[in-house]
């Protein structure tokens, strides 16, 4: 690592940070629920399709991230988060298990999957209900509600795309952790702040498209891995 001291930080997380807490990622070994893969499911035309199936998928996802605990590498980044001035954590995971830990500058790309949405009105609602009273659940104007989440095929929120892009434009550290790095926007995000020139450190526990352009590649378990980098990473912060 280079001697120059770490002003601005920002992090990408994706479903591998979640692993060790006992949440399935998309693409690893236990990926698939039923036979179904996640761009099968996570689509508008499947929910058009069949929005009970969609909602099973969802409800059995809710039901297994109610019983999970964040990990230690949650709680390492929102120690940065106290920490660092200059931090932002953004996230494409939908299981709110970073503001469980307690982060609180986080942007959620992808959206959250204890929110849901009216399919006419628009309107965002809370809700934890595990299991759902209801497959699909409906809104109380009628129409059906669906996970305020976003889907393959579906644009990303742009407020909350704008402010991922300034932070990583901005940064001088660039952390990205447990993502295959293959769903746009998201995996040009390290890019766009190596071309900055932020360093840019991945933890995976195997090689993806960004290792060959990162810094540091720390090939490891994020829950084992990131709390050891943070060791390293507290000494160089300015
Ligand atoms: P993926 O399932 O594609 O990738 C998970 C990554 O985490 C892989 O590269 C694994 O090697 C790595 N990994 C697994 N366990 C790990 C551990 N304990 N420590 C460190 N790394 C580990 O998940 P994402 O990259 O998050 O989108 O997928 C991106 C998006 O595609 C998701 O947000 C979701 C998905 O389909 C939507 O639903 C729109």
């Amino acid at each position: 690592m280079t001697q120059q001291g770490f002003g601005s930080i920002a992090v990408l997380t994706g479903a591998g940070i979640s692993a060790e807490s006992g949440v399935p990622t998309f693409r690893g070994e236990n990926g698939l629920w039923r036979q179904y893969r996640a761009e099968e499911l996570a689509t508008p035309w499947a929910f058009q399709r069949d929005p009970t199936l969609v909602w099973e998928w969802y409800d059995w996802r809710r039901g297994l991230i109610a019983s999970c605990a964040p990990n230690a590498a949650h709680q390492t980044l929102v120690e940065m988060d106290r920490r660092c001035q200059n931090f932002m954590l953004v996230t494409q995971n939908v299981d709110g298990l970073h503001q469980r830990a307690g982060s609180e500058r986080v942007l959620e790309l992808h959206g959250n999957i204890w929110q849901v949405r009216c399919t006419e009105e628009n309107t965002v609602f809370e809700n934890h209900d595990v299991p759902l009273h209801q497959v699909p659940p409906g809104c109380s104007c009628g129409a059906l509600l669906r996970p305020h989440v976003v889907w393959f095929g579906e644009t990303l929120d742009p407020e909350t795309l704008g402010a991922a892009y300034r932070a990583v434009e901005g940064c001088d550290l660039m952390l990205v952790v447990g993502t295959s790095a293959v769903v746009q926007p998201a995996a040009s995000l390290p890019a766009m702040a190596k071309d900055r020139g932020a360093y840019l450190i991945e933890i995976n526990l195997e090689k993806t498209p960004l290792s060959a352009y990162a810094d540091e590649v720390i090939l490891g378990a994020a829950a084992e891995e990131l709390p050891k980098l943070w060791l390293r990473l507290e000494e160089s912060l300015c």
